[in-house]
């Protein structure tokens, strides 16, 4: 709810041209959440507000732009939103041959579609639901049960969710993006560790993981760069941008006329490629090591 309110303040109070343009972000919070959009402008010029504002319109805006450069230049046929939320992609996807699977916690999928009923936003015919607790779940399974094609290339997207992972839930996503077919592209965003970070850094992660923990959901996983580009090179996915605050302020934000600014080294956002090894995730088994070697020796078994 807090990441849509952030997207459909960005339509409002922010300057134009936005930095990320989705017409159903205000209408899907319904009329009472929109009424509270247009009380508080003040709150939204605030830094610690605005740069959170940023972070959420940037990343969707990274996402869509490779989701378009997907469907054009790599003839990419699925968009798969991973922890979707309020996402409304689902209900405005402008290309006619690709198909959408939004996958989220059954609960939050369940809440979603009940805001998108009371708002009377309906889901295109292009996007199917898929729940799926990545915790618990197979989402390979039920992505293939839903009509998911492994063969066909994709673009997922996996805004907002990594953090909140637990390790081996992150590394049974992995595994399956690792099955897709090659060329298919992940855009998901991370923190680095409270280590990797200067003081005054580390005291906003730490303010901002208190509030994510006294909701139910803390922060639990982080990676340095480096970190990272071992753990997907282990599934064979390529880092082809890994970008920090200020490559994205630069790509997106310069010459803004408003308050959107990033800053720090905390968060960061990667843009990540099947190398293409199709069939890959079904030959592991859930619980595998995920070291290269032994993966490679399991392929090589069957
Ligand atoms: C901060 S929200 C981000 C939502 C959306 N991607 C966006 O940017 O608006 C985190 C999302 O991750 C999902 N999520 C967190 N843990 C999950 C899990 N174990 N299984 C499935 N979804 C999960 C939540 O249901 C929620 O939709």
């Amino acid at each position: 709810m807090r990441v849509a309110l952030r997207r459909a303040a960005h339509q409002i109070h922010d300057a134009r041209p936005l930095v990320f343009q989705d017409p159903l972000a205000v209408q899907i919070l319904g009329s009472e959440l929109q009424q509270e959009l247009l009380r508080t402008p003040d709150g939204y010029r605030r830094p610690f507000s605005a740069a959170l504002r940023a972070w959420i319109v940037v990343r969707a805006r990274l996402a869509e732009d490779t989701l378009q450069a997907g469907v054009r230049e790599l003839e990419a046929r699925q968009y798969l939103v991973l922890g979707a939320g309020l996402d409304t992609f689902a209900c405005r996807n402008p290309y006619p041959a690709l198909r959408v699977f939004e996958v989220d916690h059954p609960a939050t999928q369940a809440w979603k579609l009940q805001m998108l009923e009371a708002a009377d936003v309906a889901p295109l015919p292009s996007a199917g639901f898929v729940a799926v607790d990545f915790e618990r779940d197979s989402l390979r399974e039920r992505l293939l049960a839903a009509g998911f094609d492994e063969r066909a290339r994709t673009v997922t997207a996996w805004l907002g969710v990594v953090p909140y992972l637990t390790r081996s839930a992150f590394h049974a996503t992995l595994r399956v993006l690792s099955g897709f077919a090659a060329g298919s592209r992940v855009v998901f965003d991370y923190s680095q560790p409270r280590s990797a970070l200067p003081w005054v850094e580390q005291q906003m992660q730490d303010s901002l993981g208190a509030r994510v923990a006294a909701a139910g959901e803390p922060f639990q996983l982080f990676f340095t760069p480096f970190e990272l580009a071992r753990e997907l090179e282990s599934f064979s996915l390529a880092v082809e941008e890994d970008l920090d605050a200020a490559a994205l302020g630069e790509r997106f934000l310069a010459g803004r006329r408003d308050a959107l600014e990033l800053k720090g080294r905390a968060g960061r956002i990667c843009v990540a490629t099947t190398r293409g090894r199709a069939g890959l995730a079904g030959d592991l088994d859930e619980g595998q090591s995920v070291a290269g070697e032994t993966r490679i020796a399991k392929v090589g078994d069957g």
